[in-house]
């Protein structure tokens, strides 16, 4: 186990078993798991079933390869379930942003929510209502502050609280959200480029037959 889990986990060990706790880390998906067609899905589901039951809340944030993930809840189910996302091997670069005792939960959904964080692949709309993340993009949190962690927090809660913000929701593995989203606005330039091309083969082929 990495020193910094090390100390992670003794900190945590220092607390009482009921104390409301709240664990902020950053991790970044492997290559491997960048062209899962089922990652997000993968993660949303189990979360939701294992969260409800353990009384954790919280939310997953995705972009430029990166996952932040905010959990908070009793310190037992905390430190359980954080040894297990740290030993997922979807993911790795796992370092701690955060670990306090709270007096109050900042999220209140324990769907833990995937909230996509590429601006270019946002709605005008997503975009106009998110605006304010804007001094977080492009997403690189690894190297974020405690307070940086704490600013970014305060904003994204205004997301977990109706009217939830639609940012572009993931029902496609990165990958292919990358090129739905540069494909669908160029759809006409594509079929013409792909029509062109297939013109210029078949020349090609004939000019050498
Ligand atoms: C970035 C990331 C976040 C995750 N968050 C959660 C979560 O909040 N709750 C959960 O139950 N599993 C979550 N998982 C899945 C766990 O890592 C793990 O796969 C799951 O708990 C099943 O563990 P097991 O195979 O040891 O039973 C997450 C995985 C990743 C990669």
């Amino acid at each position: 186990m990495p020193k910094m889990h090390t100390a992670v986990f003794s900190k945590l060990n220092k607390l009482e078993d009921t104390t409301l706790v709240q664990l902020v880390y950053v991790s970044s998906m492997t290559l491997g798991s960048r062209f899962s067609m089922t990652i997000f899905e993968e993660v949303e589901s189990h979360a939701r079933n294992f969260n409800q039951q353990q009384g954790i809340t919280g939310t997953l944030c995705y972009g430029n390869g990166h996952f932040l993930q905010c959990i908070e809840g009793e310190k037992d189910k905390i430190a359980a379930l954080t040894q297990r996302i740290f030993a997922d091997n979807r993911h790795k670069h796992v370092q701690v942003l955060l670990l306090q005792a709270i007096k109050q939960r900042s999220f209140t959904d324990w769907r833990m929510r995937l909230l996509f964080l590429e601006r270019w692949l946002w709605s005008p709309a997503a975009k106009k209502q998110a605006a304010q993340l804007s001094p977080f993009l492009p997403f690189a949190p690894h190297h974020w502050s405690a307070a940086d962690t704490e600013q970014f927090l305060q904003v994204i809660k205004a997301f977990d609280t109706p009217p939830h913000i639609n940012a572009a929701g993931i029902t496609y593995n990165a990958l292919g959200n990358m090129v739905r989203h540069i494909a669908a606005p160029h759809q006409a330039f594509l079929v013409v480029q792909g029509f062109l091309s297939v013109l210029l083969a078949v020349g090609l082929v004939l000019l050498y037959i």
